[in-house]
């Protein structure tokens, strides 16, 4: 008995070893693609300002999508979000095609972990999964959508996400 949950133990903190591993990787080379955010979130993931108080996109912090439910997320960067306001400069652009799965799930590991409570790994498995489940959608997602979605995980109340994140300064 003792060696069986011995063998247990070791063998499941050889996993999560394993697990830590890959989301070291993932944020390095989500880190070393973030260039593409960057130019509209900024290298720091606040926006990018353009002037005193335009911006170009969001910041990450606080967003209900960066840190809900990782397929809003997934979601959000292969059909992009359709343009309805005008408080941002930028446009959220689908990436589904600039991008691969790799990229892709290393960006959301890097944001979800450096500019987010969520200290997940995304892997490209689950990417290539999501990208599958929505080939045939070619509209963007509105923010209703998101809102919609976002309350059916069940992560926030009702209408969060509706809106884009308030400006952070
Ligand atoms: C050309 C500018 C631009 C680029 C490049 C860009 N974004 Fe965006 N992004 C925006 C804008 C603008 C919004 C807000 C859209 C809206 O709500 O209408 C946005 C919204 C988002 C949101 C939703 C935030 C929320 O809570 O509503 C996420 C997540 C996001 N972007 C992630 C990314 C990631 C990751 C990348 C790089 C792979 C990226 N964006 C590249 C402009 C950009």
């Amino acid at each position: 008995m003792k060696t069986i949950t011995l063998v247990t133990l070791s063998l499941f903190a050889s996993l999560s070893l394993a697990n830590a591993e890959d989301k070291v990787a993932a944020i390095a080379h989500g880190k070393s693609k973030f260039m593409v955010c960057a130019a509209c979130h900024g290298m720091d993931g606040k926006g990018l300002k353009l002037g005193p108080t335009m911006m170009m996109a969001p910041g990450y912090k606080g967003s209900k999508v960066v840190e809900g439910d990782p397929e809003i997320f997934a979601l959000v960067l292969l059909k992009g979000i359709k343009k309805e306001g005008a408080e941002y400069m930028g446009m959220m652009a689908p990436l589904g095609a600039a991008l691969n799965d790799k990229d892709l799930a290393g960006i959301m590991t890097y944001i979800r972990n450096d500019f987010s409570e969520k200290k997940d790994l995304i892997t490209e498995e689950q990417f290539k999964g999501w990208r599958a489940k929505y080939k045939d959608r070619n509209e963007m997602v509105t923010r209703a959508e998101i809102a919609a979605l976002l309350a059916k995980s069940g992560a926030v109340k009702k209408d969060a996400g509706a809106k884009a994140p308030e400006k952070s300064e």
